[in-house]
């Protein structure tokens, strides 16, 4: 039988998406809220006054904390790189959320160190846990769809300018990053782990609505090493409310559509090597099963990662892949290029 260990996490950053970090936690035997951390105090006082942990205004006196021995970092992004290297030099395992970094050398950096601190270190891809996605890549792994022609990743949602004044780094390049981090980057993750790696991108990007330091609007045609085309189309501009975050994928004997307004849902699913009738029962019993709170799911599978001493779902190695795609599509919006990209991380492009 397995010994149960529990593990003491600490969160630094106090804002939105740690209070679904501190619910997930909340539901997970083997693991312990035990420290908070965040540099305005009135946050830091709103988000812990529940709990009955220590708080730190000051990162370097929460990494102190002999008591956490796992940081999950929901910081601005911008910060990502910097608060992961001071929780590797001080032992911590670290979890970092989404996306894990906005440059490419500080990423590799950050990977080397944890590897020579021997520290774990996870990323937050929440989608890639959706029943729907696990479907699907089970359909792409399986080779269900034949040969793979084309595939799609579409977001099409709506941020207001209260939005983008609610903090000063939302917007901005430094530390927000770009639409394509912020809030595509789950799209184009799943459409790269799927169906990558993508060998050639050409894109356009368009600042449409809002006033602020990045795209708003980016349109992304690609050429995967598979051979198969694809496109990203990444929008925050919609009219009046968010549409879809959708994934496509179209091959000689399959076809499947993943939707709804942040893919949760099976649209299309047809396949040759199921009866019509059988490709509706399987469609309708995933699209049937609640979406389980992502959050949750990582943290157990980061536990596993420190308590079995194997690599998270997803690595910092693995969350790398999708930066590079990323920032290759940033370049040929700035350059009006195609940019080829190398299959290994550790290349500049
Ligand atoms: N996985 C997801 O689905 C998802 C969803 C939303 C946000 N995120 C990511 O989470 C991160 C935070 O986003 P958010 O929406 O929660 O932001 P937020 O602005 O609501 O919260 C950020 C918090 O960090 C604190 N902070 C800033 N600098 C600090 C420092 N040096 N030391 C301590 N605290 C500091 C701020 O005071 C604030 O309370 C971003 O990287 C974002 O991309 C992920």
């Amino acid at each position: 039988m397995e010994v149960v260990s529990i593990v003491n996490f600490g969160i630094v950053g106090c804002g939105f998406i740690a209070g679904k970090h501190v619910k997930a936690l909340e539901q997970i035997a083997n693991a312990r809220l035990v420290a908070a951390c965040d540099s305005d105090q009135k946050r830091l006082i709103s988000f812990t006054e529940k709990y009955d942990i220590s708080t730190y205004e000051n990162y370097d006196e929460f990494l102190k904390d002999p008591e956490v021995e796992a940081v999950i970092i929901c910081t601005p992004s911008g910060s990502h790189a910097a608060m992961g290297e001071k929780a590797a030099h001080a032992g911590k395992h670290i979890l970092m959320e989404k996306p894990f970094v906005l440059d490419l050398n500080q990423g590799k950096n950050l990977v080397e160190l944890c590897k020579s601190k021997e520290v774990k270190l996870g990323v937050v891809h929440p989608n890639r846990v959706k029943p729907v996605v696990r479907a699907l890549s089970e359909a792409v792994n399986g080779g269900w769809f034949g040969k793979i022609t084309h595939t799609s990743a579409v977001l099409r949602w709506n941020r207001t300018p209260e939005y983008f004044n609610s903090t000063a780094w939302r917007g901005t390049r430094e530390l927000d990053g770009g639409i394509l981090f912020n809030q595509a980057i789950h799209n184009i993750d799943l459409l790269n782990w799927l169906l990558g790696p993508v060998d050639e991108v050409f894109a356009y990007g368009a600042t449409q609505l809002h006033n602020i330091e990045y795209e708003d609007v980016c349109v992304c045609t690609l050429k995967l090493k598979s051979g198969a085309l694809g496109m990203i189309e990444a929008a925050i501009t919609l009219y009046p409310e968010n549409l879809e975050e959708s994934i496509a994928v179209f091959g000689s004997q399959g076809t499947a559509v993943l939707g709804g307004k942040s893919i949760s849902r099976i649209q299309e699913w047809k396949f040759s090597k199921f009866s019509e009738a059988e490709a509706k029962i399987q469609a309708e019993q995933l699209n049937n099963e609640s979406d389980p709170a992502g959050h949750k799911e990582v943290i157990e599978d980061f536990i596993k990662a420190i308590t079995r001493n194997q690599e998270p779902l997803v690595s910092g190695e693995e969350a790398m892949k999708v930066l590079y795609l990323i920032k290759a599509i940033y370049q040929s919006i700035k350059t009006n290029q195609p940019v080829k990209i190398t299959t290994d991380w550790r290349v500049n492009i």
